[in-house]
């Protein structure tokens, strides 16, 4: 068994125990389906969003919408595609006419994404937005911190604006773009690190 195949099993067994554990029902009942994640399981680096809103709650994947396709802009610039990252959120299912998931909703939700990282085991996990940040390091502030990779705990995070705030906001837009910019040396940085 190669291991992708393995690393793909693991996720598929996060995946099933979502929906075993059904950890919020309430959001389970009004969404309709299980957004878990997208793209290589293999992959150096995995985007974190929020929650699914309605396209990715139709579709069952994370970043279809009008935040995904400017996700899909950022990938291109840097040589990438969608096919070649990992994608997913904090969140797995939509909360209700799109508002903010609340506290205890996402605390149920990160043993899942804790799993799911380990799984995967990215080089660079990219936090999109101050939620997603504050997941993994509540004490930053995103307007201080954003483009500077944080090493924590055995992982490496970039924190990054969420595409939806910068999609409208010309200058939040630049900064989002010019932090993605970053990422191909961040990653070639990690690298070189671990070869050592
Ligand atoms: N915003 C998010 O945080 N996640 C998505 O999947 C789509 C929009």
């Amino acid at each position: 068994m190669s291991a992708a195949v393995s690393t793909r099993q693991q996720l598929d067994d996060v995946r099933q125990k979502i929906v075993d554990d059904d950890p919020v029902p309430e959001l389970r009942e009004s969404a309709t389906q299980l957004v878990f994640g997208d793209g290589d399981p293999e992959a150096d680096i995995v985007f974190i969003g929020e929650a699914p809103g309605k396209n990715e709650d139709l579709q069952g994947k994370p970043f279809v919408g009008a935040a995904g396709r400017f996700l899909n802009e950022m990938l291109e610039m840097i040589d990438l595609k969608r096919e070649d990252v990992y994608i997913t959120n904090i969140v797995k299912y939509r909360p209700p006419d799109n508002r903010d998931p609340f506290p205890d909703e996402k605390q149920a939700f990160m043993p899942y994404l804790e799993s799911q990282l380990d799984a995967i085991q990215p080089k660079l996990t990219v936090t999109l937005g101050r939620h997603s940040l504050n997941c993994f390091l509540p004490e930053l502030q995103i307007s201080t911190c954003h483009g500077q990779p944080k090493r924590y705990k055995d992982r490496v995070y970039l924190p990054l604006f969420h595409p939806a705030a910068a999609l409208y906001n010309g200058a939040m837009r630049q900064t989002l773009i010019d932090d993605f910019a970053l990422i191909p040396a961040i990653v070639d940085k990690i690298s070189a690190v671990s070869k050592k």
